[in-house]
């Protein structure tokens, strides 16, 4: 089983601050550090972290070698990323002393993906997963290729935008959403969250827990959440998908995927930055076993 992943690679520049800015100010950083993210690269990460065969699918500019080189360290399949003449995305990221964020996001190369970057998913098939989000071109066609193939996908609809979610819709077997963004896209198309169009539906509440919602048997299943004190919430939405999709892939019960996804996303919250932030396996089977 495989996992491909249509997804945005980004420099994420952290930038620790007193406070989040506002309208107007100019305010001093205490620290930066720079690390790999982008919403694509982290799921590939956690993914591939999870145990999974993955393949990312993206770009980078002529400044991103470095990007593709660690997402290989980790164990991402990058024989698909292609090497463009547009800069590599970046995100400009401030954490607040609560680990609260605010992102500014320059997409670059992510945005600049080719339909002969896809040709991968015709050799894919019943079993393997194709993970989306909403940070690159090419979703819509790159899911319909892989679904004409048996292959399920799995879209976060993140940065959240309802008009691109709802387009996504039909191309889409597992949903996956924050529990403010699945009441606007329900409350959208007048619908209640477990009716939305979909197979699956996975809702991610915070401190409330998650949920899958199986919509043709009407089945949900609730966890409740791991409690941990939050350093850098940044990427943790990433980290739930990619352990999530990984988990299904492997066979586990949605319940069980759940709990899987839930503890990979609490120990990265405890720790500062994105992609290298996301813990390993081992880890997250520690943590679900204390
Ligand atoms: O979800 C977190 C990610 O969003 C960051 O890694 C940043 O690059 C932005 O894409
Ligand atoms: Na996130």
């Amino acid at each position: 089983m495989t996992i491909y992943n249509l997804g945005s690679i980004n420099a994420d520049h952290f930038y620790a601050v007193p406070h989040l800015p506002g309208a107007g100010e100019t305010l001093a950083a205490m620290t930066l550090a720079t690390g790999l993210g982008g919403k694509g690269a982290n799921q590939s990460v956690a993914a591939a972290r999870a145990g999974a065969d993955v393949v990312h699918i993206g770009a980078v500019g002529p400044d991103g070698g470095w990007a593709v080189d660690r997402l290989a360290q980790y164990g991402v399949g990058t024989e698909r990323i292609a090497r463009i003449g547009t800069p590599t995305g970046h995100a400009i990221i401030c954490v607040d002393p609560a680990g609260e964020n605010q992102i500014i996001l320059y997409p670059g190369a992510n945005c600049a993906l080719t339909s002969d970057q896809l040709t991968v998913l015709d050799a894919a098939g019943p079993g393997d997963w194709l993970m989306l989000q909403n940070e690159t071109n090419l979703q819509q066609e790159a899911a319909e290729r892989a679904r004409a193939n048996g292959v399920k996908t799995a879209y976060s609809g993140a940065p959240f935008d309802v008009a691109a979610v709802q387009a996504m819709l039909p191309h889409t077997d597992l949903l996956l959403l924050n529990a403010v963004e699945a009441r606007q896209l329900a409350q959208a198309l007048g619908l209640v969250v477990g009716d939305l169009p979909v197979s699956q539906i996975v809702v991610t509440k915070g401190a409330d827990g998650a949920e899958w919602h199986g919509t043709g048997s009407g089945e949900t299943v609730s966890i409740p959440a791991c409690p941990v004190v939050p350093v850098d919430t940044t990427g943790a939405g990433d980290t739930f998908a990619g352990y999530m999709v990984a988990g299904l892939s492997q066979g586990l019960v949605p319940e069980a995927a759940l709990r899987l996804a839930s503890a990979a996303a609490a120990i990265k919250v405890t720790r500062a930055g994105t992609a290298d932030a996301i813990p390993a396996r081992d880890e997250v089977d520690t943590f679900l076993a204390g």
